[in-house]
């Protein structure tokens, strides 16, 4: 094993022997634990990773790169939608996801490496409950939705099938996150079809080019971002698995978005119909410049836009049915076939570029002291995971409707968009419109009717408190056999031991 005379050797090549600037303080349970982490980084890939950290940063802190002239839309026949296609074409799609899914060719993939730093909170995201009625976790509603729609599709062609969850978690959300699960049980699922992996983490530089100690004892270390998925895959062997069970279609999304629709039949079953082998869910955007990433084309290559890449001009430009040219907003939900994945894992990895992220990292001074900066200090480098639009041969997007599918948890209650009273609200105010169409009919105390739609999602709760299970419902089917013409008084919630 290399001793610390070696590393420290081994820093001084990479420009970083400020790493072990308090290795006299340090006992000797603090020496070896400072070794185990320095011992994983690799003088040369350190030197560049810190070079091309600070390179990025000064690119980013001069006026961004604008992309107008070389963007092109998603041509049309590449773009499906829901709110503009046919019911028997959007049939004929989840009919064509459902028969996948049956065969157990899909898998879903959980991006749940992040450190959830603007939510605020120490544990994994997924861990959060952000206040409804059954004090569901986020972790809890995504494994319900799993588990209806093994049943909807096993009841529909008689079978039992399953849609294995692979689990992305980092050095913080790894221990907490399989904790939880065992704590719960796996929430239903069998334990042997959720399989957690790890991705790696990258050394936080500061602006003068050298990695960051966070404590005297500790390198700072941050997830290498959700692109980190593809190396994370091959670290792994993750794809192995897959191929073992059979999968060959992979739904991807984000831990955030309380109203993700996992593996949704009607998305796989468009991808798989239209030959995909990379495909994007988008939302509308809700005005011009809303600051989300615009899935496009850039000299006809696919991309994600970023807001700040594109003229306040271009970002208004309009089509002429008055719809906005660059509409898709990217919401982090995405197909892949599994050979496309061996592809990216295996030699495309690399070509995958950097993005930086400049961040507030604590870290010990030259005295010593711990210090939790109140300006950014920090730069983080991140991969991400839509960066890989560019190697596909055959890119869909579909446009799904936002109220119904996207409702991300980022911030604190204190910010007022993206925060747990949102999320809350998005799915609640989901689960009453579900309620409506079944046919439940909802009176206060005294017996009275309660006026429908009062408020908007936006600004309100629902007129009235109702959560349905996802066990019972996974997108607002079969309600009316619970629901119809029921007098119901809320608060409601309609669970599987209601039934
Ligand atoms: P975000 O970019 O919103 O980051 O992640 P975050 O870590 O959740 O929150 P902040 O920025 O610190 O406040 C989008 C998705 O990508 C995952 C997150 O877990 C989330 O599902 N992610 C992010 C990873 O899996 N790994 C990473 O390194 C970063």
């Amino acid at each position: 094993m290399e001793c610390e005379l070696e590393i420290r050797r081994r820093l001084q090549g990479a420009g970083q022997e400020q790493l072990l600037s308090f290795w006299d303080e340090l006992s000797p349970g603090e020496r070896d634990s400072l070794l185990g982490e320095l011992r994983l980084l690799d003088g040369a890939e350190l030197q560049e990773h810190c070079r091309r950290a600070l390179d990025a940063y000064v690119r980013e802190s001069s006026s961004p790169q604008r992309l107008d002239h070389r963007m092109s839309p998603v041509p049309p026949e590449f773009l499906g939608s829901v709110r503009k296609s046919a019911p028997e074409e959007l049939e004929a799609w989840e009919e064509e996801g459902y028969r996948q899914i049956s065969q157990n060719k899909v898998a879903v993939l959980l991006l749940a490496g992040g450190q959830g730093t603007r939510l605020g909170v120490t544990y994994p995201k997924g861990m959060y409950s952000v206040g409804l009625p059954s004090g569901k976790t986020l972790y809890q509603i995504q494994a319900e939705r799993i588990l209806r729609l093994q049943q909807l599709a096993g009841e529909k062609y008689s079978t039992r099938c399953t849609v294995p969850w692979y689990i992305m978690t980092s050095e913080f959300t790894l221990n907490p996150t399989r904790a939880f699960f065992e704590q719960h049980n796996f929430f239903g699922i069998d334990r042997t079809d959720v399989v957690m992996f790890e991705q790696r983490m990258l050394p936080a530089v500061g602006f003068n080019g050298k990695v960051i100690l966070e404590r005297k004892d500790k390198v700072a270390m941050a997830p290498d971002g959700n692109g980190g998925l593809y190396k994370a895959l091959a670290d792994n062997h993750i794809l192995e698995d897959m191929e073992a069970r059979g999968i060959s279609y992979i739904h991807v999304y984000c831990v955030d978005n309380i109203l993700v629709k996992l593996a949704d039949p009607v998305f796989i079953g468009f991808c798989v119909s239209k030959g995909a082998d990379c495909g994007a869910k988008v939302v509308e955007k809700s005005y011009p410049s809303e600051p989300v990433g615009v899935v496009c084309q850039v000299d006809g290559i696919y991309q994600v836009v970023e807001y700040s890449e594109i003229s306040p001009e271009t970002a208004e430009k309009c089509n002429p049915d008055g719809s906005l040219t660059y509409n898709a907003g990217s919401i982090c939900n995405h197909f892949f076939t599994l050979d496309f994945l061996k592809n990216m894992a295996g030699s495309l990895e690399k070509r995958l570029g950097y993005h930086v992220a400049i961040k507030k990292v604590p870290y010990v001074d030259e005295e010593g002291n711990l210090v939790k900066p109140t300006r950014p200090n920090g730069i983080k480098m991140e991969k991400f995971v839509f960066d890989v639009f560019q190697f596909a041969k055959n890119f869909v997007a579909f446009e799904v409707v936002r109220e119904e599918e996207f409702s991300p948890l980022k911030n604190a209650d204190t910010a007022d968009k993206d925060t747990p009273t949102t999320a809350r609200r998005s799915l609640l105010w989901q689960h009453y419109r579900w309620a409506l169409k079944a046919g439940a009919k909802f009176t206060n105390a005294n017996g009275r009717a309660i006026a429908e739609n009062a408020g908007t999602p936006e600004a309100d709760e629902p007129p009235a408190i109702c959560e349905i299970s996802p066990l019972i419902s996974y997108f607002g089917e079969g309600l009316d056999v619970h629901l119809n013409n029921m007098d119901i008084s809320p608060p409601f919630i309609l669970d599987i031991q209601k039934v």
